[in-house]
């Protein structure tokens, strides 16, 4: 069972946020089986995505004048700090920490994120861009 099935619903309509949330969970379902020293590797190509990913969105509130840009970046800058976290416990070697983070939260995470912030962003963008 994978950690998050893509289908359709979870498509917001914007192109470049609908691929990049794509392979988002590609990585993301790739964690739980991958081996300890996959799972390093792995991680950190799901940091840099996100970190890819959101500054795109980022730029594409700026562009359209997303009224509340700075509550989205916030929340950004929340979870890329809770990624660099992890990061470093796996440096010491703590995949208990890191795996459980993966299973018990950045799923739930992107689900919500996704139905809220990343929902409201994506129509806004399509109402403005057209
Ligand atoms: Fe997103
Ligand atoms: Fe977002």
């Amino acid at each position: 069972m994978p950690l998050i099935e893509w289908t359709e619903e979870l498509v917001v309509g914007v192109p470049a946020i609908d691929e990049a949330h794509h392979e988002f969970v590609d990585l993301l379902n790739a964690l739980p089986e991958a081996s300890d020293a996959e799972f390093c590797s792995l991680f950190a190509r799901l940091a840099a995505h996100s970190r890819d990913h959101f500054a795109e969105e980022e730029r594409m509130m700026e562009r359209t004048s997303f009224p509340v840009i700075a509550v989205h970046k916030a929340e950004h800058e929340r979870v890329l700090a809770e990624l660099e976290q992890v990061q470093q416990q796996l440096e010491q070697g703590d995949f208990g920490a890191a795996r459980a983070y993966v299973k018990d939260q950045l799923s739930a995470w992107f689900i919500l994120h996704r139905n809220t912030m990343d929902y409201v962003t994506a129509a806004h963008i399509q109402r403005t861009l057209g």
